[in-house]
């Protein structure tokens, strides 16, 4: 069916996404994480790219190959992917903040290796800017979507970071679900919009991908 009917709905569309972890390095050997792996913002570009946009990632440090078409910006820390962004989306008609953005950063970066020495240490912390926020308020024409990783009251978090940032779209993931989160190729998630929620099977994360851009186009229209 792709073959014979390719789908370029989104032909002329720029389409920025935001995708993978970022690290927050705390001397020039250690950095703070976490395990996102980048899949699903990588294949949500993948089927922005197939729908014939114009496609912006970009994408904190993950070992994915870079996606041929489609231009990549490589960034480390949240400050950094919060530039990038403020870069690239007045001109973006469709927004996806599929990273895992790290909360906090260490206050001080160390210039040398911190040395161990007493048995216990602290490690400040400051908060990171809140990169879709930011988009939610300063958005005009554009159409956004966020994501929510909960490991608890899934619907009702993801509902509220909905309305907190002001996204047309919020895709809710419980960690915990099995065929869920950051390594594999599948993703169950609930697709939440001001005036719906449809709670989605088990999907490849390609197959969300479509799903969520078909969401983003149908709402765009809608306006
Ligand atoms: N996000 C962002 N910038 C940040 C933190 C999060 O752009 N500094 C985006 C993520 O890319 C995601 C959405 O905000 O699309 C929600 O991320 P999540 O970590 O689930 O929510 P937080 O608002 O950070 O709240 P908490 O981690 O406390 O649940
Ligand atoms: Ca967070």
């Amino acid at each position: 069916e792709q073959l014979t009917h390719p789908d370029l709905s989104l032909a002329g569309k720029h389409v920025l996404i935001t995708a993978g972890p970022t690290q927050e390095p705390m001397d020039p050997v250690r950095f703070i994480s976490n395990h996102s792996s980048g899949k699903q913002g990588y294949a949500i570009a993948q089927a922005a790219k197939d729908m014939g946009a114009n496609v912006t990632v970009v994408c904190g440090p993950c070992a994915l190959a870079d996606l041929p078409g489609v231009k990549m910006i490589h960034v480390q820390t949240a400050q950094e992917m919060f530039e990038a962004v403020k870069e690239n989306y007045e001109k973006a008609d469709y927004i996806i903040m599929a990273a895992a953005v790290g909360d906090y950063r260490p206050e001080v970066i160390s210039d040398q290796k911190i040395k161990k020495s007493d048995e216990t240490m602290q490690l400040r912390l400051v908060k990171n800017p809140d990169i879709l926020a930011y988009v939610g308020q300063h958005k005009t024409h554009q159409i956004l979507c966020g994501f929510a990783m909960e490991t608890q009251d899934l619907e009702k978090n993801a509902r509220q970071k909905l309305i907190d940032k002001n996204c047309d779209v919020l895709i809710g993931n419980n960690l915990f679900v099995e065929g869920a989160g950051f390594q594999g190729d599948t993703n169950v998630v609930c697709l939440i919009t001001k005036e719906s929620i449809d709670r989605l099977p088990k999907l490849t994360k390609s197959e969300l991908g479509y799903k969520i851009l078909k969401t983003m186009s149908k709402l765009e229209k809608e306006k």
